[in-house]
């Protein structure tokens, strides 16, 4: 008897199920009615008196692992009490929350769409620049006032090592590194010690266009952005080119397009002008073609510079700056896009 107790404790405890059915085949096997185990029980009324108590105990034993075991299988193989797998297929799934871009990098990726259909070529820049590439190439004088209009961080102390100001510092690596034609785009990170604001940030981003040629005149230029505004605020955008300053054009000029808001008839976004600065631009100061070692007398180019946080917060009518930066999912949430 003990023998037999212990023969089917063995297969009980080493057995391993494939399947659900085989599960049930156990149960069958020890547990029901018929099964072993009950019989053992049967058997057990034979059993000589002195013994009944040891072997009362090893069945009972042998019983409760067989249950445990039953049980365990069960929980594995999530079984219902039919004996069916306990999973609803027609259950809908579990959301799964999709990540939006950016709304900054979505424009960013509208802008350089646009400018690579012209034949533009994103090209990166540091964001760490010495002295000579973010102003002494770009025709910035030593001591010159228009380094003011630009609040640097300064790295070193000697003040030339610094986080660029402007993304104008890669058209200064292109024109010293490169063999005209350049026709190239560059997006980044800027930086300037300003207050922090609801229009201003110390961290921002541009994207630069350099286009450097024979033969290319102001009119490409205009003819260029124009396209741009026309593809990024719509069919119906009117650009107009007022002049201004830069020390690395000449001539330099700012670009307004109409208020997309109000098409032009004034409202507060436009401050009642109907028109908004979206970019500087100008043909390339021959000093800098001087200065970077391409011959003005051939060559001839325009650049251009906008800010994205600007361009951004006219597309979506965002009225905070400071918004870009904060990471509430709430409010970027709201941006969807396929680039
Ligand atoms: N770098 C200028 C700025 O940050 C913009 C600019 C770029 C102007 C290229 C002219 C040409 O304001």
């Amino acid at each position: 008897m003990i023998n037999r107790i212990k023969g089917i404790l063995a297969a009980v405890e080493n057995f391993q199920p494939k399947n659900i059915e085989e599960i049930e085949e156990f149960r069958l096997k020890y547990l029901s009615k018929k099964g072993l185990i009950p019989a053992l029980f049967d058997d057990f009324r034979d059993v000589p008196v002195d013994q009944k108590k040891q072997i009362g105990a090893e069945i009972n034993i042998l019983k409760q692992k067989a249950i445990e075991k039953l049980n365990e299988l069960k929980d594995s193989m999530s079984v219902t009490q039919e004996g069916k797998i306990d999973i609803d297929l027609t259950r809908p799934g579990d959301p799964i929350k999709i990540g939006s871009r950016h709304p900054l990098s979505i424009v960013r990726n509208e802008i350089i769409g646009i400018f690579t259909k012209l034949g533009f070529c994103v090209a990166d820049g540091p964001e760490i620049e010495d002295d000579k590439h973010n102003f002494s190439l770009l025709n910035f004088p030593q001591n010159h006032p228009a380094r003011d209009m630009q609040d640097t961080f300064f790295i070193s102390p000697d003040m030339n090592v610094l986080l660029r100001t402007h993304t104008s510092s890669v058209q200064a690596h292109e024109m010293s590194e490169l063999k005209p034609p350049i026709r190239s785009l560059s997006p980044g990170r800027v930086y300037r010690n300003e207050a922090i604001s609801a229009r201003a940030h110390c961290l921002f981003h541009q994207v630069e266009g350099l286009y450097v040629d024979k033969d290319v005149s102001f009119a490409d230029m205009k003819q260029t952005l124009d396209y741009f505004a026309k593809e990024m605020f719509g069919e119906k955008t009117k650009t107009r080119l007022r002049p201004s300053y830069f020390p690395f054009t000449e001539p330099s000029a700012e670009m307004d397009v109409s208020c997309s808001l109000c098409g032009g008839k004034g409202c507060n976004v436009c401050k009642g002008t109907g028109w908004l600065e979206i970019l500087g631009c100008g043909m390339v100061d021959p000093n800098v073609f001087i200065a970077t070692g391409i011959d003005p007398k051939i060559y001839s180019g325009f650049a251009f510079g906008m800010g994205i946080e600007r361009i951004t917060m006219l597309k979506y009518g965002i009225k905070d700056l400071r918004l870009f930066f904060e990471n509430d999912i709430r409010f970027l949430n709201q941006f969807t896009a396929a680039i």
